[in-house]
């Protein structure tokens, strides 16, 4: 166990966790009301007047959007009292804004953080993805074959082909992915979203997704990699702009080298790296809000590299 002595870095945990708590709380009494848009506000919302009572300096490094496109946790917001050493925060107030909108699973509040310069600064677009768990860490390569790749991770795994259980996002953009997979002798578990949850359940023992693979949403590839680093997942992903205002998007934020492979320690490098999400709608990482007249009731889980603790947290919120 390492020295809490060893780093003055601050230990925020437990303030981090009340900010996706009362994120995923405001998410949950927009379920199904069909407005993805209130959903999201109310997370945003409550989680940044729980950010700014927190006695710390922390900075939005992945946010909500350019500050001339968010009025709130924009890329470059200062929140906190502004005291300590600098905390980058990658945040999805609302990871799955669409499913809470029509009471899909999977949807969580999420937080990312690290010290400056840890998380890697993805302008929004997207990510061509492979994350596996610890025991296939060394053996997955993005521009390897799927078959190849499918075929490595259930050698390592000590599983036959046929019981390895491959995520992808359920998108018309991965239909001659499914096909590959299928074709290998892989089954195929399609997810209408959240493919941060997918991506850390591939490290999780219970859970039944071995890999994850596709295109998804930058932001969430680093906050994936935040949860990987304390789980020794891997997770490769290369940039994969989808149109000309992504390219244009991404050269104004410095990136020109799309063919670059990072991997997680590119996208959450150092020390002190934590990831806490509270569940919205139960998923593959967490249950989902409940409410009773006496409580409310959340679930979270925290993660810190510093520790090497994976933390599962059930809090009733007394009313
Ligand atoms: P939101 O947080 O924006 O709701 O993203 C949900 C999500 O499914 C992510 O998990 C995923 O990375 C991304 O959308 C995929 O983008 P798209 O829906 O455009 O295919």
């Amino acid at each position: 166990m390492k020295s809490r002595a060893a780093s003055s870095f601050p230990d925020l945990a437990l303030e981090f966790v009340r900010v996706t708590e009362v994120g995923a709380i405001a998410a949950a009494k927009w379920i199904g009301k069909g407005d993805a848009h209130a959903a999201d506000k109310a997370s945003v919302d409550a989680m940044r007047e729980y950010f700014n009572k927190i006695d710390f300096r922390g900075e939005i490094v992945i946010g909500e959007g350019a500050k001339d496109e968010a009025a709130e946790l924009y890329i470059g917001e200062k929140l906190g009292s502004g005291n300590g050493p600098l905390i980058e925060i990658a945040i999805d107030p609302l990871e799955c804004t669409d499913s809470v909108a029509n009471g899909r699973p999977n949807a969580i509040s999420v937080i990312a953080t690290g010290p400056e310069g840890s998380l890697y600064h993805a302008a929004d677009s997207y990510m061509n993805k492979l994350a596996v768990g610890r025991a296939a860490a060394d053996v997955i390569d993005l521009d390897a074959p799927v078959k190849d790749n499918v075929r490595k991770v259930a050698h390592a795994l000590g599983k036959d082909i046929g019981e390895i259980t491959v995520a992808t996002l359920d998108r018309p953009r991965h239909e001659k992915l499914i096909q590959e997979i299928r074709n290998v002798g892989a089954r195929v578990q399609l997810f209408t979203d959240g493919d941060v949850a997918m991506a850390i359940a591939t490290c999780l023992r219970d859970s039944p997704i071995d890999i994850l693979m596709g295109i998804g949403g930058s932001a969430e590839a680093v906050i994936s990699a935040a949860a990987l680093r304390t789980l020794n997942g891997e997770i490769l992903c290369r940039w994969q702009p989808k149109d000309e205002k992504h390219i244009k998007r991404l050269n104004s934020a410095g990136i020109t080298d799309f063919s670059k492979i990072m991997r997680t320690e590119d996208l959450a490098h150092g020390d002190n790296i934590s990831f806490t999400a509270t569940g919205v709608i139960t998923g593959p990482l967490v249950e989902g809000v409940t409410f009773i007249p006496e409580a409310i009731t959340t679930h979270s889980i925290v993660m810190a590299t510093s520790s090497k603790t994976v933390r599962f947290i059930k809090t009733r919120h007394m009313q």
